[in-house]
């Protein structure tokens, strides 16, 4: 592993958008397919992933929502659960705001019960297992009424307190917030934070309506916010926090070639953008590959990487004590995870790489830190053999 991709993988992280549907790797869909019996139209794994192949939005829905058929009991949510989170795991992640769709469960006939004890029960044990926390954001999906949002916001009360969210997902082109305002007004009045996709393939009118109308507290995706200037001021200046999805943005065309991704803008212009995998069984990539494939095609620093993982904390979910903890974290690898350093990288962080050494008890790490930074650690700057070993407090 190169020292880039290291620091990536090891900077601790929050995702802030995965739809936990969306995390199915073809494997998982043939293992429950068998276990529940549910005929899928595809005969190999190799099948499947040819058939991700994606022009917009919409040919991935209607694929996403076949997969999602054969998750049955809770069994199989607590099983998807787990194997993401412990993807994340080595992705250095140690949060998670999870989405899932009720709807797309209780319309083919499972009782709102079932993914949301089963997804339960895999975050608790990742927290056990991984040490990674996680809440969980139930969305509603936006090509059906607001009658099926509201009974699926009531079908959700005995879960409430264990909800932290409601977001806004599906086809977005035609489905404006607008059209969930009353829906969004009740789950605020019940203390539940808000989000939406907004900007992802919808016009910059609906990033409006999603802070006007629904007073979200994040919007899902937010690109298309940069087409009004005005608009992209308001999102800088009210630190609005962008939940910003680059692998799913070039697999399903909302840009051509991910050298185009307006990631680096969106920092570059003070937004509060964070990287996130959206769908990563579909879209070729967990968060670090997200990461790593965007920081080599826009050319992103280290300091660009910190500026994300710092936005993906001060912009979770998380009760103020808790993102103080992750804020004071020390954002370095784990030594292990710099085996075989030196194999490549973008030069923009290769050039800018120095590693400081912080001594403690415990667990074998280097630091890597952004140049320019404090470390509160003496400074080695050489070899690895060099290095003084440490663990971070917060790990
Ligand atoms: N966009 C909108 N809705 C979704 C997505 C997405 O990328 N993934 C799952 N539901
Ligand atoms: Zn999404």
């Amino acid at each position: 592993m190169s020292v880039f991709e290291a620091f990536i993988r090891g900077i601790p992280k929050a995702e802030l958008h995965l739809h936990i549907e969306g995390s199915l790797e073809p494997e998982q869909m043939f293992e429950f397919s068998r276990r529940n019996k549910v005929d899928i139209p595809f005969r190999s794994v190799e099948e499947v992933r040819g058939a991700y192949a994606f022009s917009n939005l919409q040919d991935f829905l209607d694929i996403y929502y076949q997969g999602a058929a054969v998750l049955h009991t809770e069994e199989d949510f607590r099983d998807l659960a787990l194997a993401y989170f412990a993807r994340l795991k080595a992705d250095g992640g140690v949060h998670a705001e999870i989405f899932f769709d009720p709807e797309t469960h209780t319309n083919r006939g499972l009782p709102f019960s079932i993914a949301v004890d089963g997804l339960l029960a895999g975050m608790k044990e990742a927290e056990t297992r991984y040490g990674i926390t996680s809440k969980l954001i139930m969305c509603f999906l936006r090509h059906l009424d607001e009658a099926s949002s509201f009974r699926t916001l009531q079908a959700a009360e005995p879960w409430l307190h264990r909800i932290a969210g409601v977001g806004l997902d599906s086809s977005e082109k035609g489905h404006p917030p607008s059209k969930f305002a009353r829906v969004f007004q009740a789950a605020r009045e019940l203390g539940l934070k808000i989000c939406a996709h907004a900007g992802e393939e919808g016009p910059p009118d609906y990033v409006h309506e999603a802070l006007d109308i629904l007073h979200v507290d994040r919007i899902d995706h937010g690109n298309r916010a940069l087409e009004d200037d005005a608009l992209t001021r308001r999102l800088a200046k009210e630190g609005m926090t962008l939940t910003v999805c680059p692998l799913s943005n070039l697999k399903l065309c909302v840009v051509m070639d991910l050298k185009d991704h307006p990631m680096k803008r969106m920092l570059n212009l003070g937004l509060k953008a964070t990287c996130s995998s959206d769908d990563p069984a579909y879209f070729g990539g967990y968060v670090g590959d997200n990461y790593i494939r965007t920081a080599e095609a826009v050319g992103l620093t280290r300091e660009d990487i910190v500026t994300l993982a710092k936005n993906s904390f001060t912009g979770s979910f998380l009760d103020a004590a808790s993102k103080a903890k992750h804020d004071r974290c020390d954002r370095r690898p784990r030594r292990r995870e710099l085996t075989n350093e030196g194999a490549g990288g973008p030069t923009a962080l290769k050039s800018r790489t120095n590693f400081i050494g912080a001594a403690s008890s415990g667990e074998t790490v280097v630091a890597i830190r952004p140049t320019g930074t404090s470390a509160g650690a003496p400074r080695s700057g050489g070899p690895r053999s060099q290095m003084k070993q440490a663990k971070p407090s917060h790990w």
